[in-house]
């Protein structure tokens, strides 16, 4: 599956909102084509226009959730999904509140599970169970990590509890009072996750990204930029904006 490595396509939208349309539009392209689709998403500031793009799809033209099934990227350790800084609660607000999608088929990691190594074999687990993930979208960090795969993550990496680096809390930070409220751990899907979903579509916004694009479509395939193992898929496209090209 992840042997014919053909090269990346990209494809460069004016704005980040019509970056995120366009990412929009490809997710309801498939879920029209197979309703039973499994999509792994993503958090963050970058996929909020595709995601209501989405919600504005389902609203005015019926885009169908009713058989979708979903699973995230990550989580942080320590929050509950009622905490409005975890991604369980992101996904709630800006997406799964407003679609027809039933509660029990979108899946989050826990961040509070009694035992947080079950939880990430669970999710694996999961994973498997419901046939593997048709599109996964993704964004990416400054330092090229996916997910929470900060450099260093090996490419056959599972889902399993990390440790984020002092770059990424930082960056995080936005989203919280303080930087000392950012939590240090999560829970991610891993690299070798990542890979086995059989199309991914990279969602990647503003010059602060631009150096992370470049090393993950052109430079060369290492754990110093988590993202370069995209290359070895055979199906990735990544979405970027002009200023991020
Ligand atoms: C976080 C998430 C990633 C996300 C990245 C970029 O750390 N774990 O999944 O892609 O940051 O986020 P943003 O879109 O806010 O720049």
């Amino acid at each position: 599956m992840m042997s014919s490595n053909a090269p990346i396509t990209v494809i460069v939208e004016p704005t980040p909102l019509e970056a995120g349309v366009r990412v929009a539009s490809e997710i309801a392209a498939l879920v029209r084509a197979k309703p039973t689709c499994v999509l792994g998403l993503a958090t963050g500031g970058t996929p909020v226009e595709c995601y209501r793009e989405l919600v504005r799809l389902h609203r005015e033209e019926g885009l169908d959730f009713s058989q979708v099934t979903t699973f995230n990227l990550d989580e942080y350790v320590r929050l509950a999904g009622s905490h409005p800084q975890s991604f369980r609660y992101f996904m709630q607000q800006h997406l799964f509140d407003h679609i027809n999608i039933p509660s029990d088929a979108t899946h989050v990691p826990s961040g509070i599970a009694e035992d947080m190594s079950l939880e990430a074999i669970r999710y694996e687990q999961d994973i498997t169970r419901h046939g593997g993930i048709d599109l996964q979208l993704l964004g990416i960090g400054h330092n090229g990590h996916i997910a929470f795969n900060e450099p260093g993550t090996p490419r056959d990496s599972r889902t399993r509890i990390v440790s984020l680096t002092d770059a990424t809390v930082k960056a995080n930070s936005r989203f919280f009072e303080s930087e000392s409220e950012v939590p240090r751990t999560a829970i991610s899907m891993g690299i070798g996750t990542i890979l086995e979903a059989k199309r991914i579509l990279m969602l990647a916004t503003g010059e602060g990204k631009r150096d992370a694009v470049k090393c993950a479509v052109e430079g060369e395939i290492s754990e110093t930029c988590p993202a370069s193992f995209l290359q070895e898929h055979h199906d990735v496209t990544f979405v970027i904006d002009a200023a991020a090209a």
